[in-house]
């Protein structure tokens, strides 16, 4: 039997997209589920969804800026206020940034890396030692393709992505010889709210063969949690795209990131 069965899960971002699909999934089978995004009015909606669906499951909902460490350690005494030991903790909440970094916002850069680094760092650190100490359990974090590769036009969030990507591969090392599990999902485009919270700086579109629904995501990211895998990318196309920047070698991967880079220039991309 899985920890998702009877379990505890805490899932951050749940107002939406992939978030919101995590914890519809995973509601069918737990004890309780734990929804936290700053949107409360949707979190409440989805509670209401989810509770007439199966009157048995426990759902708490608990508003919170995760860019906040203020709000974070308020989170985190909530959750223990609740009488709530959290299994499985769902690392999802984050937002992206595109743009020629010289043009970055600072402010902005700042709260996605608080939101997208900080946020799931303490939030592990807060509920990884209970799994620990039970021995069950474990972390679902949701990192990107931009965990694993470079592209120009993302430099700061593809760093957030790449600080997840070694962040759970350092955390699998870490729970070897214990219960406890950590796995990422890496995916590629996902039809979200994600893009338009980013800002599209160009008219390109995603080609709809190469998109993969939240449903599909969240079912990919529970499916490889339950089986203790520490990384997985959803959807076929994204796998051999992986697969295939994998095998380059960096000099290989540099040599295209920058061919794109110069095009984005010339084109006034961003
Ligand atoms: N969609 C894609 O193409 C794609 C691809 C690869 C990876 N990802 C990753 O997938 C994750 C989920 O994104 P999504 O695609 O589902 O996008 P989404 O539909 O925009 O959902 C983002 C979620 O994060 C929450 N969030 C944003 N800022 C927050 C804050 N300051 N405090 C608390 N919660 C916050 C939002 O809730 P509130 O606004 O209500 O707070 C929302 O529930 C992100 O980590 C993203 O990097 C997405």
């Amino acid at each position: 039997m899985s920890v998702i069965d009877g379990g505890t899960i805490l899932v951050t971002g749940a107002s939406s997209g992939i978030g919101m699909a995590i914890a519809r999934l995973v509601a069918s089978r737990a004890k309780a589920v734990v929804l936290v995004a700053r949107r409360v009015d949707r979190l409440e909606e989805l509670k209401r969804t989810l509770t007439e669906a199966r009157k048995e499951l426990r759902v708490e909902v608990i508003g919170c800026d995760l860019s906040s460490r203020d709000d974070i350690a308020k989170l985190v005494a909530e959750v223990a206020t609740r009488g709530l030991d959290i299994d499985v903790l769902v690392n999802n909440a984050g937002i992206g940034m595109m743009g020629s970094f010289e043009r970055a916002d600072a402010a902005k850069t700042t709260f996605m890396i608080d939101l997208n680094v900080t946020s799931l760092t303490l939030l592990t650190l807060a509920f990884l030692p209970g799994m620990v100490e039970r021995d069950r359990g474990g972390v679902l974090n949701v990192s990107s393709g931009f965990g694993l590769g470079v592209t120009p036009l993302f430099a700061a969030y593809i760093a957030t992505k790449h600080y997840v990507t070694g962040f759970t591969e350092g955390l699998c090392a870490d729970l070897a010889g214990t219960n406890v599990v950590a796995t990422q999902i890496c995916p590629g485009p996902v039809a979200t709210e994600f893009e338009q919270t980013m800002g599209n700086t160009t008219d390109a579109k995603i080609p709809a063969f190469i998109e993969i629904s939240a449903e599909q995501c969240a079912r990919t990211a529970v499916r490889a949690f339950e089986q203790g895998r520490a990384l997985v990318v959803p959807g076929l196309v994204m796998k051999v795209v992986m697969l295939l920047n994998q095998l380059s070698p960096r000099f290989m991967r540099r040599a295209f990131a920058s061919i794109l880079g110069r095009y984005a220039r010339a084109k006034k991309l961003a």
